[in-house]
């Protein structure tokens, strides 16, 4: 039942959250404050206030320009940790954007150093481990997308073990991202792509043969088409699920329409993820809730989420024994 499920113990893992998308209405508040922004029209302080995709981008890139200088990246990063901890995570794999951190004035290198120190000291704290996701914004265009590879590729952080792109994925054709792909995959970084979020079948099939990825954020809507199920199942591409994104913006029309189940049926590996908690409402243990509560995953099937997720995680082979 539900409440033997929220009292139960299970360790969590995730593999797909935006750094910038974890920061709560209130944290936000506090700091537009501090920099004299107004932010009345993307949160009302209990919730953000967007009404489709391309607004939530947009609030999503209003409340990252309100992390400027070291300070501020530790803070949020710290606080996410100790809060993914506090609900039972042991790992959490974070897509980080030097692109907007340079957009708010801070060094791609200066920002890297904030985050990893955070993430050292939230694993003294709390014994959390986790790994950033170099990430690339679809939108902003392909130059972008691998200049961040670039930095990605050559930035030597230790804890930089993959590289991915966000944003908005019908924007441009998928085949002018391949070159900053191939930069990442020759440095031995891990490889998720955002595709079949909002594209379809189609665009997925393009996005798997023109990156070659490891996983895909998202990916549920490959559920419309067998053939590419069956795909993904062969080639052992895991997908990154956020339920809870999919139903906020209106991916499907409700819990029990996420295809969740159809894709594990299928054979695909499947994880689950919050992807940004607060925009969506949501919280890595909501998301693994729903996994249980809505398409009837056992306790062994949940225990399989975290498995599959540390299975798939971009991580050394030693670490990752150690969380096994
Ligand atoms: N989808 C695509 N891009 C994003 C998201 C998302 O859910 N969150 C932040 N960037
Ligand atoms: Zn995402």
């Amino acid at each position: 039942t539900e409440n033997e499920l929220l009292n139960w113990q299970l360790p969590l893992a995730e593999l797909h959250c935006h750094i910038d998308g974890t920061t709560s209405p209130a944290l936000a508040l506090r700091q537009a404050r501090k920099y004299n922004v107004d932010i009345s029209d993307v949160t009302n302080g209990d919730q953000f206030l967007w009404g489709n995709f391309s607004q939530f981008l947009d609030a999503y890139d209003r409340i990252a320009a309100l992390f400027r200088d070291e300070a501020d990246h530790k803070l949020l990063t710290f606080d996410y940790l100790k809060q993914l901890s506090e609900q039972g995570t042991i790992y959490s794999e974070l897509f980080i954007s030097p692109c907007h951190a340079e957009q708010s004035g801070l060094g791609a290198e200066h920002y890297v150093e904030a985050l990893s120190t955070a993430a050292i000291e939230a694993k003294e704290a709390f014994g959390i481990e986790c790994r950033f996701i170099v990430t690339g914004v679809r939108h902003y265009g392909a130059e972008k997308v691998t200049a961040a590879a670039k930095f990605a590729a050559t930035c030597k952080a230790p804890l930089i073990t993959g590289f991915g792109m966000a944003g908005d994925e019908r924007f441009g054709d998928i085949r002018d991202y391949a070159a900053a792909f191939d930069i990442a995959r020759d440095a031995g970084l891990g490889i998720t792509v955002h595709s079949g979020e909002f594209a379809g079948a189609e665009e997925i099939e393009r996005t798997i043969d023109s990156l070659r990825p490891d996983r895909l954020g998202h990916g549920v809507r490959a559920v419309e088409s067998e053939r590419l199920m069956k795909g993904i199942a062969e080639q052992g591409i895991v997908l990154e699920c956020c339920p809870g994104s999919n139903i906020a913006l209106g991916v499907f029309p409700s819990f029990e329409a996420h295809p969740l189940r159809l894709l594990k049926d299928a054979g695909c590996r499947i994880t689950v993820s919050s992807d940004d908690p607060p925009f969506f409402k949501t919280t890595l243990k909501r998301e693994y809730e729903i996994a249980a509560e809505t398409h009837g995953f056992t306790e062994a099937e949940l225990v399989e989420l975290t498995r599959e997720a540390l299975c798939a995680a971009f991580i050394d082979a030693r670490s990752r024994e150690r969380l096994l």
